[in-house]
C-alpha cells in the first residue's frame, strides 16, 4: 500500500511573513477555511506571541477548522509556548510548533549559545510544551547548515522529551536535491527512534530548489511536507504547495505516496490568496499562471486538438480549473448565478447568494459579459468584507496635463445618512489628489507604500482591480477595490484600507 505523505501548510504563518502578503483575521480564517476544502493536514494558522492579531487570527482558526490540525509557532521559550497553548485552547487537534537554531552560524551570532545549551533548552521547552499538548512538532532551524552529528543529538533529545515531528528545515534554500536527500537518509539512520516520529521538512526558494528538495525528501522517505499556497514566503518564499501535490499525484507511480488533498480545490485556493492580498503569480508559474493550461504555438495545439495527453501532463479539472460554456450578464437569473458558482466549486449561502447576486447585477449593468474572473473577485471580496466604518458616496475627479489634478470626495462614516464628509484636495495626478481628499476626511496621512492597478478580464470594459498598501505608525494595510471605472477602484481600495485598518485596530484593543 502506498505511504502516506502529510501537508503542512504554512501560508498564514510563514507565507504571510512575506512582504505585501499580510493579512487580517477576517482574511486568514476565510483562507483556513479553503484550506480545510483543499484537506491539507495542518494548518500552520500563525506564531501566537508576534502580535495581539496574530493571536486573534490563531485563536480564530482554532475554533473554527475541524478536520485539519490547527499549528501555532513558538520560539523555545516558556512565553511563546504560553501563548500558543492558549491561542489554540479549543482546537479539535492542536499542534505546538517550537523551534531552535541548529547551526553554527545561526548558535554564535544570533542565539548566543553554546550547542549543550541548545539542547538544554531543546529537552526543556519540547516537555513543556508537552504538557499542554499531545502533539509537538519540534524544528531545527538552519538544519542543513548545521553539523549533522550535531543535529542527531538535537532531534533524540527532541524525540526522548516528548516530540511527535521532527522537522528539518531548510531555512536559507541552501541545499540541493542530492544533498538533501542524503541528509534525510542520514538522520533515518543515525537518529534513536526517528520511526516513531514524523519526519518533516520545510524548504525555502532561495536558489529555485525548494520543490524539488521536497520531492528529494519524500522519495527518501519523508512523511510530511511544509509548504505555502503560490509558494509565498520569506525572501523568495517557501516550496509551492500545488507544484508539490500535483507532483505527486501527476508522478504516482514514481513516489508512490498517498495524500489527501483535494487538488480541485488548488485553483480556488490560489485565486483566493491572489484576491486577499493582491499579490499574484507570474504567469507562466507552474499549475496555476495563466498560461499553465494555455497552447500557444500552432503544433502544440493541432496536438492538443488530437489528443490533449499529446501536450498536457495534467488537466485543467484536476486542479479545479473548469472552462465554462455558459455566458452570465444582465439577463441572467438567481439560479442560473447559483448554477454557474456551483461549477466554479463555490457553493454559497442563502445570504451568500444574495449579496453575490445584488453586486452581479450591478456589475452586468456596467459589462456586457460576465466572466469567471469577475466572479471570483466578487465573491472572493464579500468572503472578506468587513465592517466598513467609510464607504464611497460620490466622487469627482478634475484632471489634465495642463492643470494641478483636483479631487473632491464624499464619504458616508458609520452608514448614517445624516454623516455624510466631503473634502477637496490637489495632488500631483488624480489618485493622488482623491487619496489626499479621503486623508483630510479620516483626519490622518498615511504612507502610500504600495499602489497598482490590474485588469481582472481582457476587453473595454474589463473591471481594473486596485491594490494599496498604506502604512501608518510602522504597521502596513492593505486595500482592494474593483470597478470598471479604476479611478473609483482606486478610491475604494483606499477606503478599504482605511477601514481595516480601523477594523484590525479595534480586534487588537479587546485582547
Ligand atoms: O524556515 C524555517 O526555519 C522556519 C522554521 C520556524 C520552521 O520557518
Ligand atoms: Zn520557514
Amino acid at each position: 500500500m502506498a505511504r502516506r505523505v502529510y501537508i503542512f501548510d504554512t501560508t498564514l504563518r510563514d507565507g504571510e511573513q512575506s512582504p505585501g502578503c499580510s493579512m487580517n483575521i477576517q482574511e486568514k480564517l476565510e483562507m483556513a477555511k479553503q484550506l480545510e476544502r483543499l484537506k491539507v493536514d495542518v494548518i500552520e494558522a500563525g506564531f501566537a506571541i508576534a502580535s495581539p492579531g496574530d493571536f486573534q487570527a490563531v485563536k480564530a482558526i482554532a475554533e473554527t477548522i475541524k478536520d485539519c490540525a490547527v499549528a501555532s509557532l513558538s520560539r523555545a521559550n516558556e512565553q511563546d509556548i504560553d501563548r500558543s497553548a492558549e491561542a489554540l485552547k479549543n482546537a479539535v487537534n492542536p499542534v505546538i510548533h517550537t523551534f531552535i537554531a541548529t547551526s553554527e552560524i545561526h548558535m554564535k551570532h544570533k542565539l548566543k549559545m553554546t550547542p549543550d545549551e541548545v539542547l538544554a533548552r531543546t529537552k526543556a521547552m519540547v516537555a513543556y510544551a508537552r504538557k499542554y499538548c499531545s502533539n509537538v512538532e519540534f524544528s531545527a532551524e538552519d538544519a542543513t547548515r548545521s553539523n549533522p552529528e550535531f543535529l542527531c543529538r538535537v532531534f533524540e533529545t527532541a524525540i526522548a522529551a516528548g516530540a511527535t515531528v521532527i522537522n528539518v528545515p531548510d531555512t536559507v534554500g541552501y541545499t540541493t536535491p542530492e544533498e538533501f536527500a542524503r541528509l534525510i537518509q542520514y538522520l533515518r539512520e543515525k537518529v534513536a527512534d526517528i520511526d516513531k516520529v514524523i519526519l518533516s521538512v520545510h524548504c525555502h526558494n532561495d536558489l529555485g530548489m525548494a520543490v524539488a528538495n521536497s520531492l528529494a525528501a519524500v522519495k527518501a522517505g519523508v512523511d510530511q511536507v511544509e509548504c505555502t499556497i503560490n509558494g509565498i514566503g520569506e525572501r523568495a518564499g517557501n516550496a509551492a504547495l500545488e507544484e508539490i501535490v500535483m507532483a505527486l499525484k501527476t508522478r504516482n507511480a514514481l513516489y508512490d505516496v498517498d495524500l489527501k488533498v483535494d487538488t480541485t480545490q488548488i485553483y480556488r485556493s490560489s485565486k483566493l490568496l491572489s484576491n486577499i492580498t493582491g499579490v499574484g503569480v507570474q504567469p507562466n508559474k507552474a499549475i496555476v499562471g495563466a498560461n499553465a493550461f494555455a497552447h500557444e504555438a500552432g503544433i502544440h495545439q493541432h496536438g492538443v486538438l488530437a489528443d490533449r495527453s499529446t501536450y498536457e501532463i495534467m488537466t485543467p479539472e484536476s486542479i479545479g480549473l473548469k472552462k465554462n460554456t455558459m455566458v452570465l450578464g444582465k439577463h441572467s437569473g438567481r439560479h442560473a448565478f447559483e448554477e454557474h458558482l456551483k461549477t466554479m466549486g463555490y457553493k454559497l449561502t442563502k445570504e451568500e447568494l444574495d449579496a453575490a447576486f445584488a453586486k452581479f447585477k450591478e456589475l452586468a449593468d456596467r459589462k456586457k459579459v460576465v466572466q469567471d474572473a469577475d466572479l471570483e473577485v466578487l465573491v472572493s471580496q464579500k468572503q472578506v468584507e468587513i465592517p466598513a466604518v467609510y464607504q464611497l458616496d460620490r466622487f469627482v475627479i478634475n484632471t489634465g496635463n495642463t492643470i494641478t489634478a483636483t479631487a473632491a470626495v464624499r464619504l458616508r462614516k458609520d452608514n448614517g445618512p445624516s454623516e455624510l464628509i466631503e473634502e477637496v484636495a490637489t495632488g500631483d495626478g488624480p489618485v493622488y489628489a482623491a487619496f489626499k481628499a479621503i486623508e483630510k476626511i479620516v483626519g490622518h496621512s498615511f504612507v502610500l507604500e504600495d499602489y497598482k492597478v490590474n485588469s481582472v478580464t481582457e476587453g473595454q470594459d474589463a473591471q481594473g482591480e486596485a491594490y494599496v498598501r498604506i502604512r501608518r505608525n510602522g504597521r502596513i494595510f492593505t486595500g482592494k477595490g474593483v470597478s470598471t471605472d479604476i479611478f473609483e477602484a482606486s478610491v475604494l481600495s483606499y477606503i478599504n484600507a482605511i477601514n481595516k485598518m480601523i477594523y484590525e485596530e479595534k480586534l487588537e484593543a479587546q485582547v
